[in-house]
Protein backbone atom coordinates (compact mmCIF):
# COMPACT_ATOMS: atom_id res chain seq x y z
CA UNK A 1 0.00 0.00 0.00
CA UNK A 2 0.89 3.50 -0.87
CA UNK A 3 0.91 5.20 2.58
CA UNK A 4 0.61 9.77 1.65
CA UNK A 5 2.33 11.58 4.26
CA UNK A 6 0.47 14.79 5.74
CA UNK A 7 2.81 17.88 7.43
CA UNK A 8 0.34 19.93 9.12
CA UNK A 9 1.68 22.99 10.73
CA UNK A 10 -0.73 24.85 10.80
CA UNK A 11 -4.86 23.76 11.08
CA UNK A 12 -6.14 26.86 8.73
CA UNK A 13 -3.44 27.23 6.80
CA UNK A 14 -3.29 23.32 5.77
CA UNK A 15 -7.08 23.15 5.61
CA UNK A 16 -6.61 20.92 2.34
CA UNK A 17 -4.51 18.22 4.07
CA UNK A 18 -7.10 17.70 7.20
CA UNK A 19 -9.58 17.84 4.72
CA UNK A 20 -7.80 14.75 2.37
CA UNK A 21 -7.01 13.08 5.27
CA UNK A 22 -10.87 13.44 6.35
CA UNK A 23 -11.94 11.85 2.94
CA UNK A 24 -9.66 8.93 3.32
CA UNK A 25 -11.40 8.03 6.77
CA UNK A 26 -14.91 8.79 4.99
CA UNK A 27 -13.98 6.38 2.63
CA UNK A 28 -12.89 3.33 5.09
CA UNK A 29 -9.48 3.62 4.94
CA UNK A 30 -7.03 4.11 8.01
CA UNK A 31 -4.92 7.19 8.68
CA UNK A 32 -2.76 7.73 11.39
CA UNK A 33 -3.36 11.07 13.24
CA UNK A 34 -1.51 12.79 16.05
CA UNK A 35 -2.93 13.56 19.06
CA UNK A 36 -1.75 15.29 22.57
CA UNK A 37 -1.74 11.68 23.43
CA UNK A 38 0.10 9.46 21.49
CA UNK A 39 -0.03 9.13 17.57
CA UNK A 40 -3.08 7.17 16.84
CA UNK A 41 -4.30 4.87 14.11
CA UNK A 42 -7.75 6.06 13.49
CA UNK A 43 -10.82 4.37 11.13
CA UNK A 44 -14.58 5.05 10.93
CA UNK A 45 -16.08 4.25 14.48
CA UNK A 46 -19.41 3.30 12.58
CA UNK A 47 -17.81 0.64 9.55
CA UNK A 48 -16.88 -2.42 10.76
CA UNK A 49 -14.95 -2.92 7.68
CA UNK A 50 -13.37 -0.08 8.00
CA UNK A 51 -12.32 -0.57 11.97
CA UNK A 52 -11.22 -4.31 10.90
CA UNK A 53 -8.39 -2.82 8.77
CA UNK A 54 -6.43 -1.14 12.16
CA UNK A 55 -6.71 -4.83 13.71
CA UNK A 56 -4.83 -5.95 10.11
CA UNK A 57 -2.57 -2.95 10.49
CA UNK A 58 -1.41 -3.02 14.00
CA UNK A 59 -1.49 -6.77 14.55
CA UNK A 60 -3.53 -6.14 17.14
CA UNK A 61 -5.56 -9.33 18.95
CA UNK A 62 -9.41 -9.25 18.36
CA UNK A 63 -10.44 -9.40 21.65
CA UNK A 64 -8.93 -5.96 22.59
CA UNK A 65 -11.28 -2.80 22.46
CA UNK A 66 -10.67 0.60 20.64
CA UNK A 67 -11.21 3.83 21.81
CA UNK A 68 -13.85 6.32 20.10
CA UNK A 69 -12.34 9.92 19.63
CA UNK A 70 -15.08 12.70 19.56
CA UNK A 71 -14.48 16.32 18.39
CA UNK A 72 -16.43 17.00 21.65
CA UNK A 73 -17.33 16.25 25.06
CA UNK A 74 -21.27 17.15 24.14
CA UNK A 75 -21.43 14.36 21.26
CA UNK A 76 -20.81 11.79 24.50
CA UNK A 77 -24.58 10.11 24.12
CA UNK A 78 -23.89 9.30 21.04
CA UNK A 79 -22.16 6.94 21.34
CA UNK A 80 -22.81 5.87 25.17
CA UNK A 81 -25.79 5.71 27.07
CA UNK A 82 -26.69 5.22 30.83
CA UNK A 83 -23.96 7.89 32.02
CA UNK A 84 -23.81 8.54 35.40
CA UNK A 85 -24.45 11.82 36.42
CA UNK A 86 -20.69 12.44 37.36
CA UNK A 87 -19.34 11.99 34.27
CA UNK A 88 -20.61 15.53 33.32
CA UNK A 89 -18.64 17.39 35.70
CA UNK A 90 -15.72 14.92 34.79
CA UNK A 91 -15.58 15.68 31.54
CA UNK A 92 -15.96 19.61 31.83
CA UNK A 93 -13.05 19.96 34.03
CA UNK A 94 -11.00 17.41 31.12
CA UNK A 95 -11.95 17.16 28.52
CA UNK A 96 -10.98 17.56 25.32
CA UNK A 97 -7.79 16.30 26.98
CA UNK A 98 -5.66 13.07 27.84
CA UNK A 99 -8.92 11.56 29.77
CA UNK A 100 -10.89 7.98 28.22
CA UNK A 101 -14.13 7.20 29.63
CA UNK A 102 -15.32 4.13 29.44
CA UNK A 103 -19.14 3.90 29.92
CA UNK A 104 -22.23 1.94 28.65
CA UNK A 105 -21.84 1.44 25.08
CA UNK A 106 -25.05 2.31 21.96
CA UNK A 107 -25.72 -0.48 20.24
CA UNK A 108 -24.76 1.57 17.16
CA UNK A 109 -21.07 0.77 17.78
CA UNK A 110 -20.19 -2.53 16.55
CA UNK A 111 -18.28 -5.09 17.87
CA UNK A 112 -15.30 -4.77 16.09
CA UNK A 113 -15.15 -1.45 18.17
CA UNK A 114 -15.65 -3.05 21.93
CA UNK A 115 -14.40 -6.35 21.14
CA UNK A 116 -17.84 -7.63 22.10
CA UNK A 117 -18.18 -6.18 25.25
CA UNK A 118 -20.83 -3.91 26.18
CA UNK A 119 -19.26 -0.44 27.04
CA UNK A 120 -17.39 1.92 25.16
CA UNK A 121 -13.88 3.76 25.87
CA UNK A 122 -13.96 7.14 24.59
CA UNK A 123 -12.04 10.17 24.19
CA UNK A 124 -12.04 13.73 22.84
CA UNK A 125 -8.64 14.87 22.30
CA UNK A 126 -7.62 18.63 22.77
CA UNK A 127 -4.91 18.15 19.94
CA UNK A 128 -5.65 21.11 17.63
CA UNK A 129 -5.10 18.49 14.34
CA UNK A 130 -7.24 15.44 15.81
CA UNK A 131 -9.67 17.52 16.62
CA UNK A 132 -10.36 18.99 13.06
CA UNK A 133 -9.71 15.42 11.29
CA UNK A 134 -12.38 14.27 13.39
CA UNK A 135 -14.75 17.64 12.94
CA UNK A 136 -13.85 17.47 8.89
CA UNK A 137 -14.22 13.45 8.33
CA UNK A 138 -18.36 14.13 10.33
CA UNK A 139 -17.96 10.39 12.36
CA UNK A 140 -16.61 9.32 15.38
CA UNK A 141 -13.01 8.03 15.27
CA UNK A 142 -12.16 4.58 16.61
CA UNK A 143 -8.49 5.11 17.34
CA UNK A 144 -5.97 2.88 19.44
CA UNK A 145 -1.57 3.96 19.53
CA UNK A 146 -0.26 4.05 16.40
CA UNK A 147 2.35 1.59 16.61
CA UNK A 148 2.54 -2.42 15.69
CA UNK A 149 1.05 -4.11 18.24
CA UNK A 150 3.68 -5.04 21.55
CA UNK A 151 5.45 -1.96 20.74
CA UNK A 152 6.29 1.18 22.20
CA UNK A 153 3.15 4.20 21.05
CA UNK A 154 4.70 6.52 18.49
CA UNK A 155 5.06 9.76 20.04
CA UNK A 156 6.65 11.38 16.96
CA UNK A 157 6.06 10.92 13.50
CA UNK A 158 8.73 9.42 12.91
CA UNK A 159 7.78 6.08 15.00
CA UNK A 160 4.79 6.28 13.21
CA UNK A 161 6.29 6.40 10.07
CA UNK A 162 8.91 3.36 10.96
CA UNK A 163 6.03 1.31 12.20
CA UNK A 164 3.56 2.10 9.52
CA UNK A 165 4.72 2.94 6.26
CA UNK A 166 2.92 0.57 3.46
CA UNK A 167 0.03 -0.43 6.20
CA UNK A 168 -2.25 2.69 6.56
CA UNK A 169 -3.85 4.95 3.76
CA UNK A 170 -1.93 8.27 4.99
CA UNK A 171 0.19 9.70 7.63
CA UNK A 172 -0.57 13.07 8.84
CA UNK A 173 2.45 14.69 10.79
CA UNK A 174 1.63 17.07 13.66
CA UNK A 175 4.74 17.26 15.56
CA UNK A 176 5.75 15.41 18.23
CA UNK A 177 3.34 14.43 21.09
CA UNK A 178 3.40 16.65 24.24
CA UNK A 179 2.20 13.50 26.72
CA UNK A 180 3.95 11.24 25.29
CA UNK A 181 2.03 8.33 27.04
CA UNK A 182 -1.81 7.43 26.61
CA UNK A 183 -4.51 8.65 27.86
CA UNK A 184 -5.77 7.99 31.37
CA UNK A 185 -8.70 5.42 31.46
CA UNK A 186 -11.27 5.50 33.99
CA UNK A 187 -14.22 3.38 33.74
CA UNK A 188 -17.40 4.44 35.03
CA UNK A 189 -19.63 1.52 33.67
CA UNK A 190 -18.27 -0.06 37.33
CA UNK A 191 -19.13 0.86 40.92
CA UNK A 192 -17.12 1.84 42.22
CA UNK A 193 -15.05 3.51 39.12
CA UNK A 194 -11.86 2.30 38.16
CA UNK A 195 -8.86 3.47 36.68
CA UNK A 196 -7.65 1.29 34.04
CA UNK A 197 -4.86 2.79 32.92
CA UNK A 198 -2.48 6.02 34.69
CA UNK A 199 -2.08 8.61 32.68
CA UNK A 200 -1.28 12.38 32.64
CA UNK A 201 -4.34 13.47 34.43
CA UNK A 202 -3.69 11.74 37.34
CA UNK A 203 -5.79 9.45 40.32
CA UNK A 204 -5.56 12.31 42.55
CA UNK A 205 -6.90 14.62 40.42
CA UNK A 206 -9.99 12.26 39.64
CA UNK A 207 -10.82 12.42 43.07
CA UNK A 208 -11.78 15.74 43.09
CA UNK A 209 -14.80 13.62 41.27
CA UNK A 210 -14.38 10.77 42.08
CA UNK A 211 -13.69 10.23 45.55
CA UNK A 212 -14.53 6.47 46.06
CA UNK A 213 -11.71 6.03 42.37
CA UNK A 214 -10.11 2.69 43.25
CA UNK A 215 -6.82 1.76 41.21
CA UNK A 216 -7.28 -1.48 39.52
CA UNK A 217 -5.01 -3.97 40.58
CA UNK A 218 -3.50 -4.46 37.03
CA UNK A 219 -2.01 -0.99 37.11
CA UNK A 220 1.27 -2.14 39.05
CA UNK A 221 1.05 -5.83 38.56
CA UNK A 222 0.89 -8.53 36.55
CA UNK A 223 -2.29 -10.30 36.26
CA UNK A 224 -2.13 -13.32 38.06
CA UNK A 225 -2.67 -16.92 35.85
CA UNK A 226 -6.47 -17.30 35.21
CA UNK A 227 -7.10 -13.61 36.94
CA UNK A 228 -9.56 -11.76 34.07
CA UNK A 229 -8.79 -8.07 32.78
CA UNK A 230 -10.78 -4.71 33.65
CA UNK A 231 -9.50 -3.79 30.51
CA UNK A 232 -8.21 -6.25 27.81
CA UNK A 233 -5.29 -4.27 26.97
CA UNK A 234 -3.84 -5.03 30.28
CA UNK A 235 -3.33 -8.86 29.69
CA UNK A 236 -0.44 -8.28 26.80
CA UNK A 237 2.88 -7.53 26.92
CA UNK A 238 3.23 -3.92 26.35
CA UNK A 239 5.36 -1.04 25.25
CA UNK A 240 8.36 -3.35 24.81
CA UNK A 241 11.49 -2.49 23.20
CA UNK A 242 13.56 -5.75 21.25
CA UNK A 243 15.77 -5.18 24.20
CA UNK A 244 15.79 -6.74 27.74
CA UNK A 245 14.87 -4.62 30.17
CA UNK A 246 14.94 -4.75 33.91
CA UNK A 247 13.99 -2.62 36.16
CA UNK A 248 16.29 -1.79 39.60
CA UNK A 249 15.10 -1.20 42.52
CA UNK A 250 16.45 1.23 45.32
CA UNK A 251 17.70 4.84 44.95
CA UNK A 252 20.43 5.97 42.75
CA UNK A 253 23.32 4.62 45.24
CA UNK A 254 21.49 1.52 45.48
CA UNK A 255 21.14 1.14 40.98
CA UNK A 256 25.22 2.10 40.47
CA UNK A 257 25.94 -0.19 43.36
CA UNK A 258 23.99 -3.33 41.96
CA UNK A 259 25.41 -2.54 38.32
CA UNK A 260 28.97 -2.24 39.58
CA UNK A 261 28.26 -6.01 41.20
CA UNK A 262 26.21 -7.13 37.93
CA UNK A 263 28.19 -6.47 35.11
CA UNK A 264 25.44 -7.79 32.72
CA UNK A 265 23.44 -4.41 31.02
CA UNK A 266 24.94 -3.45 28.06
CA UNK A 267 23.15 -0.56 28.45
CA UNK A 268 21.05 2.04 31.13
CA UNK A 269 18.06 3.42 31.06
CA UNK A 270 18.56 6.83 33.68
CA UNK A 271 17.45 9.86 34.83
CA UNK A 272 19.00 13.35 33.62
CA UNK A 273 21.13 13.50 36.91
CA UNK A 274 22.55 9.86 36.73
CA UNK A 275 24.29 10.63 33.29
CA UNK A 276 27.71 11.68 35.06
CA UNK A 277 27.68 8.26 36.80
CA UNK A 278 27.22 6.00 33.99
CA UNK A 279 30.15 4.15 32.55
CA UNK A 280 28.42 2.40 30.05
CA UNK A 281 26.07 3.68 27.20
CA UNK A 282 22.67 5.19 28.32
CA UNK A 283 19.46 6.98 27.54
CA UNK A 284 17.72 9.29 29.90
CA UNK A 285 13.99 9.63 30.84
CA UNK A 286 14.38 13.30 32.08
CA UNK A 287 14.90 14.60 35.15
CA UNK A 288 14.01 12.68 38.73
CA UNK A 289 11.59 14.98 39.81
CA UNK A 290 10.00 16.01 36.36
CA UNK A 291 7.43 13.17 35.72
CA UNK A 292 6.34 15.10 32.71
CA UNK A 293 9.29 15.13 31.21
CA UNK A 294 9.63 11.55 31.97
CA UNK A 295 6.29 10.87 30.29
CA UNK A 296 7.14 12.48 27.32
CA UNK A 297 10.50 10.83 26.83
CA UNK A 298 9.25 7.77 28.15
CA UNK A 299 8.49 5.53 24.43
CA UNK A 300 11.31 7.72 22.55
CA UNK A 301 13.69 6.16 25.29
CA UNK A 302 12.68 2.94 24.53
CA UNK A 303 13.27 2.73 20.96
CA UNK A 304 16.17 4.49 21.17
CA UNK A 305 17.19 1.49 23.69
CA UNK A 306 16.56 -0.55 20.42
CA UNK A 307 18.63 1.96 18.00
CA UNK A 308 21.55 2.12 19.83
CA UNK A 309 21.21 -1.95 19.66
CA UNK A 310 20.83 -2.45 23.72
CA UNK A 311 20.16 -6.66 24.30
CA UNK A 312 19.75 -6.20 28.04
CA UNK A 313 18.94 -2.88 30.00
CA UNK A 314 18.55 -2.02 33.25
CA UNK A 315 16.34 0.76 34.24
CA UNK A 316 16.02 3.26 37.51
CA UNK A 317 13.16 2.94 39.21
CA UNK A 318 10.53 6.20 38.82
CA UNK A 319 8.50 7.44 41.51
CA UNK A 320 4.83 6.14 41.32
CA UNK A 321 3.40 9.53 42.90
CA UNK A 322 1.22 11.61 40.74
CA UNK A 323 1.98 11.11 36.99
CA UNK A 324 4.73 9.02 38.15
CA UNK A 325 2.39 6.27 38.31
CA UNK A 326 1.94 6.28 34.39
CA UNK A 327 5.53 6.14 34.07
CA UNK A 328 5.76 2.92 36.20
CA UNK A 329 2.70 1.45 34.78
CA UNK A 330 3.85 1.46 31.02
CA UNK A 331 8.06 1.04 32.41
CA UNK A 332 6.92 -2.23 34.82
CA UNK A 333 5.55 -3.49 31.35
CA UNK A 334 7.69 -3.02 29.13
CA UNK A 335 10.25 -4.68 31.48
CA UNK A 336 7.58 -7.70 31.61
CA UNK A 337 7.34 -6.98 35.11
CA UNK A 338 11.31 -7.88 36.13
CA UNK A 339 12.88 -6.33 38.87
CA UNK A 340 16.36 -6.63 40.44
CA UNK A 341 17.88 -5.90 43.55
CA UNK A 342 14.57 -6.13 45.72
CA UNK A 343 15.32 -6.52 49.78
CA UNK A 344 17.68 -8.96 50.87
CA UNK A 345 16.25 -12.42 50.65
CA UNK A 346 17.19 -16.53 50.83
CA UNK A 347 18.28 -18.29 47.94
CA UNK A 348 18.81 -21.90 47.93
CA UNK A 349 20.77 -23.89 45.50
CA UNK A 350 20.84 -27.40 44.91
CA UNK A 351 22.00 -29.42 42.04
CA UNK A 352 23.55 -33.16 41.47
CA UNK A 353 27.74 -33.31 42.16
CA UNK A 354 28.71 -32.11 38.71
CA UNK A 355 26.20 -29.85 37.94
CA UNK A 356 28.03 -27.04 38.59
CA UNK A 357 26.62 -25.77 42.05
CA UNK A 358 29.91 -23.36 42.68
CA UNK A 359 30.16 -21.71 39.67
CA UNK A 360 26.58 -20.55 39.98
CA UNK A 361 27.38 -19.59 43.87
CA UNK A 362 31.10 -18.13 42.61
CA UNK A 363 28.53 -15.75 40.40
CA UNK A 364 26.12 -14.77 43.21
CA UNK A 365 28.90 -14.21 45.47
CA UNK A 366 30.36 -11.55 43.03
CA UNK A 367 26.86 -10.11 42.92
CA UNK A 368 27.09 -9.62 46.41
CA UNK A 369 25.25 -12.56 48.14
CA UNK A 370 27.04 -14.71 50.88
CA UNK A 371 27.32 -18.03 49.68
CA UNK A 372 26.74 -20.49 52.95
CA UNK A 373 28.15 -23.95 52.13
CA UNK A 374 26.73 -26.70 53.50
CA UNK A 375 29.39 -29.34 53.20
CA UNK A 376 31.58 -26.89 55.09
CA UNK A 377 29.08 -26.78 57.59
CA UNK A 378 28.92 -30.43 57.98
CA UNK A 379 32.33 -30.76 58.54
CA UNK A 380 32.11 -28.11 61.07
CA UNK A 381 29.22 -30.07 63.43
CA UNK A 382 31.75 -33.21 63.49
CA UNK A 383 34.45 -31.04 64.93
CA UNK A 384 35.75 -31.30 68.55
CA UNK A 385 33.53 -29.75 71.13
CA UNK A 386 30.54 -30.06 68.46
CA UNK A 387 27.00 -31.40 70.40
CA UNK A 388 26.64 -33.39 67.93
CA UNK A 389 29.57 -35.67 68.32
CA UNK A 390 28.23 -37.45 71.99
CA UNK A 391 24.94 -37.56 69.98
CA UNK A 392 26.97 -39.71 67.12
CA UNK A 393 28.93 -41.45 70.16
CA UNK A 394 25.95 -42.32 71.53
CA UNK A 395 24.30 -44.63 68.69
CA UNK A 396 27.38 -45.80 66.73
CA UNK A 397 29.28 -46.57 69.91
CA UNK A 398 32.02 -44.79 71.76
CA UNK A 399 35.07 -45.65 69.54
CA UNK A 400 34.32 -43.54 66.91
CA UNK A 401 36.18 -40.97 68.57
CA UNK A 402 39.48 -40.92 68.98
CA UNK A 403 41.32 -40.73 72.47
CA UNK A 404 41.72 -36.80 71.43
CA UNK A 405 37.92 -36.64 70.95
CA UNK A 406 37.89 -36.09 67.23
CA UNK A 407 35.78 -38.15 65.36
CA UNK A 408 37.43 -41.25 63.64
CA UNK A 409 35.76 -40.62 60.48
CA UNK A 410 36.23 -44.11 59.00
CA UNK A 411 34.66 -46.67 61.95
CA UNK A 412 31.42 -43.79 61.94
CA UNK A 413 31.62 -44.49 58.11
CA UNK A 414 31.64 -48.19 58.19
CA UNK A 415 28.98 -48.52 60.41
CA UNK A 416 26.48 -45.66 59.41
CA UNK A 417 26.91 -46.78 55.75
CA UNK A 418 26.28 -50.47 56.86
CA UNK A 419 22.71 -50.08 56.39
CA UNK A 420 19.52 -47.86 55.19
CA UNK A 421 18.46 -47.39 58.85
CA UNK A 422 22.13 -46.44 60.15
CA UNK A 423 22.45 -43.82 57.30
CA UNK A 424 19.19 -42.54 58.15
CA UNK A 425 20.13 -42.50 62.30
CA UNK A 426 23.24 -40.55 60.84
CA UNK A 427 20.89 -37.93 58.60
CA UNK A 428 18.47 -37.84 61.62
CA UNK A 429 21.52 -36.57 64.01
CA UNK A 430 23.76 -34.54 61.26
CA UNK A 431 20.87 -32.50 59.13
CA UNK A 432 18.94 -30.32 62.06
CA UNK A 433 22.50 -29.65 63.30
CA UNK A 434 23.87 -28.43 60.24
CA UNK A 435 20.38 -26.64 58.82
CA UNK A 436 20.35 -24.88 62.10
CA UNK A 437 23.71 -23.32 61.56
CA UNK A 438 23.16 -22.48 58.16
CA UNK A 439 19.72 -21.28 58.47
CA UNK A 440 21.32 -19.25 61.54
CA UNK A 441 24.00 -18.01 59.17
CA UNK A 442 21.46 -16.89 56.65
CA UNK A 443 19.26 -15.22 59.04
CA UNK A 444 22.37 -12.83 59.98
CA UNK A 445 23.35 -12.06 56.63
CA UNK A 446 19.88 -11.04 55.60
CA UNK A 447 19.86 -9.13 58.47
CA UNK A 448 22.63 -7.47 57.52
CA UNK A 449 21.09 -6.44 54.51
CA UNK A 450 23.24 -9.30 52.22
CA UNK A 451 21.12 -11.71 50.06
CA UNK A 452 22.15 -15.28 51.34
CA UNK A 453 22.70 -18.31 49.16
CA UNK A 454 22.61 -21.81 51.03
CA UNK A 455 24.23 -24.13 48.81
CA UNK A 456 23.06 -27.50 50.05
CA UNK A 457 23.03 -30.46 47.70
CA UNK A 458 20.44 -32.19 49.81
CA UNK A 459 18.02 -28.74 50.07
CA UNK A 460 14.70 -30.83 49.57
CA UNK A 461 16.08 -33.58 51.26
CA UNK A 462 16.70 -31.94 54.22
CA UNK A 463 13.50 -29.00 54.44
CA UNK A 464 15.68 -26.26 53.59
CA UNK A 465 13.61 -25.32 50.31
CA UNK A 466 10.79 -24.60 52.70
CA UNK A 467 13.10 -21.26 54.25
CA UNK A 468 14.24 -19.95 50.95
CA UNK A 469 12.28 -17.53 48.65
CA UNK A 470 13.94 -18.91 45.78
CA UNK A 471 14.94 -22.30 45.25
CA UNK A 472 17.35 -23.12 41.70
CA UNK A 473 18.11 -26.48 40.61
CA UNK A 474 21.32 -26.16 38.30
CA UNK A 475 21.75 -28.74 35.93
CA UNK A 476 23.98 -30.60 33.32
CA UNK A 477 23.39 -33.78 31.60
CA UNK A 478 25.10 -36.88 33.07
CA UNK A 479 28.14 -37.21 30.50
CA UNK A 480 29.16 -33.68 31.54
CA UNK A 481 28.64 -34.07 35.13
CA UNK A 482 30.68 -37.43 34.54
CA UNK A 483 33.60 -35.21 32.63
CA UNK A 484 33.74 -32.89 35.09
CA UNK A 485 34.12 -35.54 37.97
CA UNK A 486 36.68 -37.11 36.81
CA UNK A 487 38.87 -34.32 36.32
CA UNK A 488 37.63 -32.88 39.32
CA UNK A 489 38.45 -35.32 42.06
CA UNK A 490 40.40 -37.80 40.08
CA UNK A 491 38.88 -40.77 41.35
CA UNK A 492 37.58 -44.07 38.92
CA UNK A 493 34.35 -43.40 36.85
CA UNK A 494 32.87 -46.25 38.69
CA UNK A 495 33.53 -44.54 41.89
CA UNK A 496 32.29 -41.16 40.13
CA UNK A 497 29.10 -43.05 39.04
CA UNK A 498 27.99 -44.40 42.27
CA UNK A 499 27.97 -41.10 43.75
CA UNK A 500 26.12 -39.77 40.80
CA UNK A 501 23.28 -42.96 41.59
CA UNK A 502 23.31 -42.06 45.60
CA UNK A 503 21.60 -37.99 44.78
CA UNK A 504 18.56 -40.03 42.70
CA UNK A 505 16.10 -39.02 45.53
CA UNK A 506 17.30 -35.77 46.02
CA UNK A 507 17.47 -35.34 42.13
CA UNK A 508 13.71 -35.99 41.94
CA UNK A 509 12.20 -33.71 44.91
CA UNK A 510 14.31 -30.61 43.27
CA UNK A 511 12.81 -30.97 40.10
CA UNK A 512 10.35 -29.03 41.79
CA UNK A 513 12.80 -25.62 42.28
CA UNK A 514 11.51 -22.37 41.32
CA UNK A 515 14.53 -22.40 38.41
CA UNK A 516 16.54 -24.69 36.36
CA UNK A 517 19.70 -23.15 35.79
CA UNK A 518 21.18 -24.89 32.46
CA UNK A 519 24.97 -25.15 33.21
CA UNK A 520 26.21 -26.49 29.70
CA UNK A 521 27.36 -25.09 26.87
CA UNK A 522 25.61 -23.21 25.21
CA UNK A 523 23.97 -21.45 27.94
CA UNK A 524 25.25 -19.20 29.83
CA UNK A 525 24.81 -18.76 33.90
CA UNK A 526 24.81 -15.02 34.34
CA UNK A 527 21.83 -14.14 31.86
CA UNK A 528 19.98 -17.26 32.96
CA UNK A 529 20.49 -15.88 36.64
CA UNK A 530 19.54 -12.06 35.40
CA UNK A 531 16.61 -13.54 33.38
CA UNK A 532 15.07 -15.22 36.75
CA UNK A 533 15.93 -12.26 38.25
CA UNK A 534 17.34 -14.63 40.94
CA UNK A 535 19.01 -11.97 42.76
O1 LIG B 1 -4.14 8.29 24.40
C1 LIG B 1 -4.80 7.34 23.98
O2 LIG B 1 -5.74 6.85 24.60
C2 LIG B 1 -4.41 6.81 22.58
C3 LIG B 1 -4.73 7.88 21.56
C4 LIG B 1 -4.50 7.41 20.17
O3 LIG B 1 -6.04 8.32 21.76
N1 LIG B 1 -5.11 5.59 22.30
C5 LIG B 1 -4.80 4.42 22.89
O4 LIG B 1 -5.52 3.34 22.46
O5 LIG B 1 -3.94 4.31 23.74
P1 LIG B 1 -5.09 1.83 22.74
O6 LIG B 1 -6.03 1.03 21.94
O7 LIG B 1 -3.65 1.64 22.46
O8 LIG B 1 -5.42 1.60 24.24
C6 LIG B 1 -6.76 1.58 24.68
C7 LIG B 1 -6.86 0.85 25.99
C8 LIG B 1 -6.58 -0.62 25.83
O9 LIG B 1 -5.84 -1.06 26.97
C9 LIG B 1 -7.97 -1.23 25.81
O10 LIG B 1 -7.98 -2.56 26.30
C10 LIG B 1 -8.74 -0.30 26.71
O11 LIG B 1 -8.19 0.98 26.47
N2 LIG B 1 -10.18 -0.29 26.41
C11 LIG B 1 -10.78 0.14 25.27
N3 LIG B 1 -12.10 -0.06 25.36
C12 LIG B 1 -12.36 -0.62 26.55
C13 LIG B 1 -13.53 -1.06 27.23
N4 LIG B 1 -14.73 -0.96 26.68
N5 LIG B 1 -13.41 -1.58 28.47
C14 LIG B 1 -12.19 -1.67 29.05
N6 LIG B 1 -11.04 -1.28 28.47
C15 LIG B 1 -11.12 -0.76 27.24
MG1 LIG C 1 -1.63 0.92 22.61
Amino acid sequence: MNTQIFRVADVSADADKIEAAAALLRAGEVVAVPTETVYGLAANALDPDAVKKIFIAKGRPQDNPLIVHLASPDEIGTVAEEIPERTYALLRRFSPGPLTVILKKRSRIPDAVSAGLDTVAVRVPSHPVANAIIRAAGVPLAAPSANLSGFPSPTCVQDVEDDMTGRVAAIVDGGDCACGIESTVVTLAADPPRLLRPGVITAEQLREFLPDLVIDDAVLHPLAEGQAAASPGMKYKHYSPKAQLYIVRGDRQAFFDYIRRNETADALLVFEEDAPLCEKPFVTLGRTKEPLTQTARLFTALRELDRIGAKTVFAREPSKEGVGLGVCNRLFRAAGFRFLNGPPKLIGVCGQTGAGKSTVCAYLKKLGAEIIDTDRIAREVVSPGSPVLPALAEAFGGDILLPDGTLDRKTLAARAFSSPDAAERLSAITHPAICEIALGRAEAAVAAGKNAVIDAPLLFTAGLDAHCAVTVKVTAPENVRLARILARDGISEAEAKKRMAAQAAEDALSDRADCILKNFPPYGIEEQITAFCII
